[in-house]
């Protein structure tokens, strides 16, 4: 208050709020949603039951979690005025600049979103909301880029085999979803569930923290996400291990440019601002990239490209000293390749997978009704200038 600021560019060391929601220790690897081990949920529970639980703050009841997947199967039509905005898009656009500007144009159809204070229910609803459209909207996008007539949501699939049958379903045949497929997914989608204050739920938060509604404070997270620095990581890993085999699969030399400060490249999908250690995410994904290959039969040559990049990695001094490992995109990719998706879509389904952390985060700013964001700077600028007509400049 005394005017005085402490820079810290990049907020690495600064705390921006107290959550409830994520828990991490960048030291020990540990990372907890509402208290409950990533490890437990990846392995036991459903994306939509995970994103319950971060939403709401206890795991649902059956009931619970039966009403919670009715609210959603209500709303997970789009209204088909959002194919005016989906045809307007080039052919080739990127994935995630159509997410952005789609979901923040679902605002457009819901004038009540745009209400300030609106009631508890409200807020509610238009929660519901978004977490059922995403599906849709992603399926349509992915459609859309084949030139494939979009699917429509069938209610009687739960979220994300309704998800699959919408991405990979065709109108001209019935396609059976490979229930390995179905539970391959569900177990990305909850590794990426949130991730306390990354750059994406700072977004998220901060335009939140002016009353902007739900699906603009959802869409600015997209845009963040969007970053090859950041969710967009994931589609940087496959492009840079494509990169290393079709240069013959040499790793140290690509080891030795990541490592070479004046080479702009860096090993993608390694290193962490918080995790200091395993990122306990890519552990799990690492793991379930060799089950989920060898059930579907798929030997992809990357793997073992992204294999040796981690053992050479993680015994040069420059990773050790720098504490950095692989984090969760560096195998996401791999299995979101077996599972059908192509490279650009693989960001759009880390926003999906993202969706439940968001709206968790943004209804808790809400309810703890935190002052708008607007942090202060040190100015190093120009101090007393008179302006000068341009005739004399
Ligand atoms: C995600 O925040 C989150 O939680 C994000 C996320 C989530 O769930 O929301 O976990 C998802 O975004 C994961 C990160 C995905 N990004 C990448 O994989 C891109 C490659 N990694 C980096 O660019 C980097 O590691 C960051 C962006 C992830 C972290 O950057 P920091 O914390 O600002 O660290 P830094 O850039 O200052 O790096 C510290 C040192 C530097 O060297 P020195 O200046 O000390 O000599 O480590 C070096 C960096 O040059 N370094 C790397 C490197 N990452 C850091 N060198 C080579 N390759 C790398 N990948």
């Amino acid at each position: 208050q005394s005017g005085y600021v402490t820079l810290d560019v990049g907020y690495k060391n600064t705390g921006a709020t107290q959550s409830s929601i994520t828990f991490l220790d960048g030291e020990l690897g540990i990372l907890k949603y509402r208290g409950y081990p990533i490890e437990q949920l990846a392995e036991k529970s459903t994306f939509i039951e995970v994103a319950y639980l971060l939403i709401y703050g206890e795991l649902p009841t059956a009931d619970q979690l039966a009403k919670f997947e009715y609210e959603i199967s209500r709303h997970t039509l789009v209204h088909e005025d959002m194919k005016k905005f989906f045809d307007g898009f080039p052919s080739k656009s990127h994935p995630m600049g159509q997410l952005s500007s789609l979901v923040c144009s679902l605002s457009a159809f819901y004038p009540e979103s745009l209400k300030s204070n609106q009631t508890k229910e409200e807020l509610n609803q238009s929660m519901i909301k978004m977490l059922a459209k995403m599906a849709t909207i992603v399926s349509w996008i992915y459609k859309k880029s084949l030139g494939h007539p979009v699917m429509y949501p069938l209610n009687k699939f739960d979220y994300v085999t309704n998800f699959m049958n919408m991405t990979f379903g065709q109108l001209t045949e019935d396609v059976e979803i490979d229930p390995v497929v179905v539970s391959a997914m569900n177990t990305l989608l909850i590794l990426h569930a949130d991730h306390e204050q990354n750059c994406s739920t700072s977004t998220v938060r901060i335009v939140g923290s002016s009353e902007s509604n739900i699906y603009a404070s959802v869409s600015a997270g997209i845009s963040a996400l969007w970053g090859p620095l950041h969710g967009g990581a994931n589609q940087a890993v496959i492009e840079m291990l494509e990169k290393i085999k079709e240069d013959g699969g040499d790793t140290d030399k690509w080891i030795a440019k990541a490592k070479d400060k004046n080479d702009p490249f860096r090993l993608m999908g390694f290193g962490h601002r918080v995790y200091k250690n395993f990122d306990p995410r890519a552990k799990i994904i690492k793991k379930a990239c060799d089950d989920i290959l060898e059930k579907l039969g798929i030997d992809d040559e990357v793997l073992e490209i992204a294999k040796r990049l981690e053992e050479v990695a993680l015994k040069d001094p420059y990773f050790v000293e720098r504490k950095l490992y692989p984090n969760v995109d560096f195998y996401s990719g791999i299995i979101y390749r077996a599972l059908g998706f192509p490279t650009d879509m693989f960001t759009v389904l880390f926003a999906l997978g993202r969706l439940p952390g968001w709206i968790a985060q943004w209804k808790e700013m809400k309810q703890n009704k935190e002052p708008i964001g607007r942090p202060r700077q040190i100015y190093n600028g120009a101090v007393d200038r008179e302006y000068v007509d341009i005739a004399n400049r």
